[in-house]
């Protein structure tokens, strides 16, 4: 080997070996700056994915609390629509129940039953074709009609003994009770 082929190879040799160290330097440098790059760009992904779910949990919240107050609302609204309905038919059930009250006669006493063939049961029957309705007579007038044909005393239409022997056998209560009855029947 000649001597200039000799001091060429080194040179080379040593050439490339600098060379190689520049390179792989420069790849560390590189690399280095890509694994930056990297991380700064994924730590700014963070923030910014953090940000957004700040914000999508803020809307969130907000939108979940409409729906709560709006809930709230419709609640409240169903229960004064619930009060105001149950306030119509309690009113309508007592209206009901007065009307009937009304409406219907004052219950029969036994003693009565007796007298339902001549008077009706509603005693507005003129018995006979002859008395008067004794229906809605004033509850004392009824009284005294009635122990006067007990003593005989009483004879309206020529049939006084015929009533005498109807009440002969009530008591002072069973008269009391049928006038009552009578009385309270419009
Ligand atoms: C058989 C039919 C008959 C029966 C039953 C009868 N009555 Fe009479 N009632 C008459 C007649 C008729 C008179 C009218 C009597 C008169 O001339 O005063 C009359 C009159 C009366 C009067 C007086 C009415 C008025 O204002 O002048 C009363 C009150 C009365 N009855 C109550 C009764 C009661 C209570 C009974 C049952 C316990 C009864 N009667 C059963 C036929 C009947």
């Amino acid at each position: 080997m000649k001597r200039t082929t000799f001091f060429s190879l080194v040179a080379a040799t040593l050439l490339f070996t600098a060379c190689g160290e520049e390179t792989k330097k420069a790849s560390a440098e590189a690399t280095a700056s890509v694994t930056e790059a990297v991380k700064e760009d994924s730590a700014e992904a963070v923030e910014a994915a953090k940000a957004e779910a700040s914000e999508v949990a803020e809307e969130t919240e907000e939108k979940s609390e409409a729906i709560a107050a709006a809930a709230a609302e419709k609640a409240e609204a169903a229960k004064a629509a619930v009060a105001s309905q149950v306030a119509e038919t309690a009113s309508a059930v007592e209206e009901k129940a007065e009307e009937v009250v009304a409406g219907t006669a004052p219950e029969m006493p036994a003693a009565y039953g007796k007298c339902v063939g001549c008077h009706g049961s509603d005693g507005k029957t003129k018995a006979l074709g002859k008395s008067a309705v004794i229906a809605g007579q004033d509850k004392a007038a009824l009284v005294t009609s009635m122990k006067e044909y007990q003593a005989g005393t009483k004879n309206v239409a020529g049939m006084g003994m015929l009533m005498k022997g109807q009440v002969a056998t009530m008591s002072d209560e069973d008269i009391e009770a049928v006038a009552e009855y009578l009385s309270a029947i419009k």
